[in-house]
């Protein structure tokens, strides 16, 4: 059975991509098979896997609004068990140039996702910052809602938002779409805002905070520059440690239903 999560949050840069390349990377070392959704325009975790996006043709563009075939689209990557259906700016132009009078305007991905899904064990949607049409795409295509929390000043109005377009989803496209968890990222052990927010996330959402935390690690967006996952980049790094602790508490989720 494949699982779909959305990975979203509209704060910007609160580590949606990186929790989006490090987690798949870390779910292939377990043997599963992922896909990486790139459901941003800024096209950043197409980069990141290692995709020229400004060279590709098609994209999930095609897909979405001209029906394009997307095993035409999808890539492999050089990182053994993950595939990427990557976008790039002309993804700005979904909503204004659909045509498809058919089907619901959110209903779009999943439509997409449906074709392929058999074949992945776990897609992971990297959502833009913002919780417009894209992000209701993804959150309508999916199992589930991962929320990377930067553990920063406003982290918790943040989150009073996207509750609350969780609860629309639910009502309107998805009743099925659960809270697979909230993750802390970016913890500095050394600040006490760090420590503060996450016994705020932690008191408020007890049972849906993972309990791993992905630290403040240097290596993390080293190995973004370079293009590839912490894991293979400096695979004893905390980053990395962090990231494949997260993915074995994914796999638990499983296992307890
Ligand atoms: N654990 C970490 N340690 C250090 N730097 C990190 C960590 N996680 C993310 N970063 C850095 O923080 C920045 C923002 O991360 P990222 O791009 O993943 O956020 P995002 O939520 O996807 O942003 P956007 O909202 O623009 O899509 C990047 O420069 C990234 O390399
Ligand atoms: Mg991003």
């Amino acid at each position: 059975m494949s699982k779909i999560i959305s990975i979203a949050n509209q704060k910007g840069g609160v580590g949606k991509t990186t929790t989006t390349i490090n987690l798949a990377a870390a779910l292939a070392n377990l043997n599963k098979q992922v896909l990486i959704v790139d459901m941003d325009p800024q096209g950043n975790s197409s980069r990141g896997i290692g995709l020229d996006i400004v060279s590709l043709k098609k994209t999930l563009f095609e897909a979405l609004v001209k029906l394009e075939d997307v095993n035409q689209i999808i890539k492999t990557t050089s990182f053994k068990n993950i595939d990427v259906l990557p976008s790039n700016l002309t993804l700005a132009n979904f909503g204004p140039t659909i045509s498809n009078v058919q089907e619901e305007i959110s209903d779009c991905l999943k439509r997409v996702i449906k074709e392929i899904k058999k074949e992945y064990d776990y897609i992971l949607i990297d959502c833009p910052p913002s919780l417009g049409l894209l992000t209701i795409n993804a959150l309508t295509a999916s199992n589930s809602i991962l929320i990377p929390v930067q553990c920063e000043y406003f982290a918790m109005e943040a989150l009073a938002q996207i509750l609350g377009t969780i609860s629309e989803v639910k009502r309107l496209h998805n009743p099925n779409l659960e809270i697979e968890g909230f993750v802390l990222t970016m913890f500095d052990t050394h600040t006490n805002l760090s420590t503060e927010i996450a016994q705020q996330v932690r008191s408020l959402f007890k049972e849906n905070t993972f309990i791993s935390v992905i630290p403040r690690n240097v290596s993390i967006p080293e190995a973004t520059a370079k293009l590839m996952p912490v894991s293979e980049y400096r695979p004893t790094s905390a980053g990395s440690l962090s990231y494949a602790s997260l993915a074995k508490e994914l796999l638990d989720h499983e296992n307890r239903k």
